[in-house]
């Protein structure tokens, strides 16, 4: 057993999408967890950059004494997971783009055409597609970097024609040339625009990173009996930048849960504050 929480970091609030999952399914587990809203979006920024910053979080997350980290965000876990590994040898770190890789490469689908979208970083690295040819050779792979949506998710420009438009500008073409029948959620951002792709392409089936991680967590916490229980932590959320969708974001989690929840503002260059929801 062990109580202390788990690290999860985001370039935003993108990761946060993980958060219910986990509460669904391992409601003992308490967490830490690190938005950097005021970097945000990475995935058009530069490998260094990215590195630098993921390097700052973990270190972090490492002196908050959590007992794994989950970097909660493919753009860092395509760039980042080994440097991070290796700099930190002593606790598991978890990347959030090989489960869904083999959930992926797992599904046998009609066409066999499998779209992957994600930010110009994740793309870029062809990790995804790398990941998921290895383990399984048959499938179509075809790959799209739609860098708007994270902004637009950041500003909460979600339920309305704009993100609809954007959605059409970068998918259209890319799910009906190559006869998509599946696309993976490839940015954590995204299952916050789940509801908008299902309603523009009734047909795709889409497979979430954010929910296919949580059992990874289990099993890693279980074969190291490091599961929680009972645990009296109270989850924190730090963010570099208190956006106000952050805070509703989280309001929003935990509206119907009897929890409690810390808000913070981190920036490592600034001072810290705190503030209770
Ligand atoms: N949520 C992130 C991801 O999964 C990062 C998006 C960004 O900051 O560009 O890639």
């Amino acid at each position: 057993m062990d109580n202390r929480p788990i690290g999860f970091f985001d370039s935003g609030l993108g990761g946060l999408t993980c958060i219910p999952y986990l509460m669904k399914a391992m409601p003992d587990e308490k967490m830490i967890y690190f938005g950097d809203t005021a970097r945000t979006p990475y995935g058009s920024k530069a490998t260094s950059t990215i590195r630098s910053f993921s390097m700052e979080i973990a270190d972090f997350l490492v002196r908050s004494n959590v007992k794994m980290i989950v970097i909660a965000c493919n753009t860092v876990s395509a760039t980042c997971l080994d440097m991070l590994r290796e700099r930190f040898p002593q606790i598991p770190i978890l990347g959030i783009i090989d489960p869904a890789a083999r959930a992926a490469a797992d599904k046998c689908t009609s066409e066999n055409n499998i779209g992957i979208i994600g930010t110009k970083v994740t793309i870029n690295s062809g990790t995804y597609k790398s990941l998921i040819s290895s383990y399984n050779e048959n499938l179509n792979i075809y790959e799209a970097a739609c860098p708007a949506f994270v902004p637009l998710i950041e500003e909460g420009i979600i339920d309305n024609e704009i993100m609809d438009l954007t959605i059409k500008y970068y998918m259209n073409d890319f799910v009906h040339k190559n006869r998509l029948d599946t696309v993976i959620l490839g940015c954590t951002h995204y299952p916050l625009i789940k509801k908008n792709i299902e309603r523009i392409y009734p047909d795709l089936d889409i497979i979430n990173p954010s929910s296919i991680i949580v059992n990874k967590i289990r099993d890693v916490l279980e074969g190291r009996d490091m599961l929680a229980e009972n645990s009296d932590f109270e989850n924190i959320f730090y963010a570099s930048d208190l956006s106000e969708n952050f805070v509703n974001m989280i309001d929003h989690i935990f509206e119907d849960e009897n929890e409690d929840a810390k808000v913070k503002f981190l920036n490592f260059d600034i001072e810290n504050g705190d503030r209770h929801i």
